[in-house]
C-alpha cells in the first residue's frame, strides 16, 4: 500500500474489472479520457491480464478512500511510458465514483503519486497531459504543483470541434524545493 493522508493506493485486482468498466462507461468519466467506445467486461479483462505483464511501475494503482472501518475504490491512477534514460514518466488518472469529486483527492493522489515517482522510484520528471476543458484536472494539478509546460494545439476531435492538450510536469528540483 502507499499511503497519502486520507486515501490509499493499492494494486489492482481482478475482482476490480467490473467497477473499472461501470466507471469507463459513465460519458461523464469518459469524456475527459478520450473513450470513444463502449467498454465491454471481455476488453477490460484483456486489457487487465496485459497489464499484469507490464513493468511493475506501469501497473496500475486503485485509490481508495476511508469508508467508516473500510477502504473505498475510487478511482484509477498510473504511470506509463517510463522512460528509465531520462528518469521521465508520464501520470494519468481518473476518479470513476462522481460523488467524490471536488474534495481533494485528485490532487491528494498525485502528491502521493509525484512523491513515490520522485522518492521511490528515482524519476526526474512526471508529466500528464489533459484537455484544456478539463478545468476540474487542471485545478487539481496546478494544486499539485504540476506547472504548465505547453500546449498541443487542436489534438483532441470531441463533439464535432477540436481542443487544445495541455502539458503540465513537476520537476525533481520543484519538489524538493515545495
Ligand atoms: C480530474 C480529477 C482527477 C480531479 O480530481 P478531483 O478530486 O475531482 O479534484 P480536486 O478536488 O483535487 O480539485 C478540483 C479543483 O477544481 C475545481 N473545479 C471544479 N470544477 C471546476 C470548474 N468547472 N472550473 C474551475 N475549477 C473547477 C475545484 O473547486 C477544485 O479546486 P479547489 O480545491 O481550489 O476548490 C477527477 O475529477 C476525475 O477523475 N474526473 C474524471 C476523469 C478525468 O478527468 N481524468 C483526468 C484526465 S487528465
Amino acid at each position: 500500500m502507499i499511503y497519502g493522508e486520507r486515501l490509499c493506493l493499492r494494486a489492482a485486482e481482478r475482482e476490480d474489472i467490473p467497477r473499472f468498466v461501470a466507471w469507463l462507461n459513465d460519458p461523464e468519466v469518459g469524456q475527459f479520457l478520450s473513450m470513444r467506445y463502449p467498454m465491454s467486461q471481455a476488453a477490460e479483462e484483456h486489457w487487465y491480464e496485459n497489464m499484469l505483464n507490464s513493468p511493475k511501475a506501469e501497473q496500475v494503482l486503485v485509490i481508495q478512500i476511508r469508508d467508516g472501518e473500510v477502504w473505498r475504490p475510487i478511482g484509477n491512477t498510473s504511470f506509463m511510458n517510463v522512460d528509465w534514460p531520462n528518469r521521465s514518466a508520464e501520470i494519468g488518472i481518473f476518479i470513476g465514483e462522481k460523488s467524490c469529486w471536488n474534495q481533494g483527492h485528485g490532487r491528494e493522489t498525485m502528491r502521493v503519486m509525484v512523491k513515490h515517482g520522485l522518492e521511490t522510484l528515482n524519476l526526474h520528471r512526471i508529466f500528464l497531459r489533459v484537455f484544456e476543458h478539463n478545468l476540474r484536472g487542471i485545478k487539481a494539478y496546478e494544486h499539485a504543483g504540476f506547472q504548465h509546460e505547453g500546449r498541443m494545439r487542436q489534438a483532441q476531435y470531441q463533439d464535432g470541434r477540436y481542443y487544445d492538450v495541455l502539458v503540465m510536469s513537476v520537476l525533481e528540483e520543484e519538489y524538493i524545493q515545495s
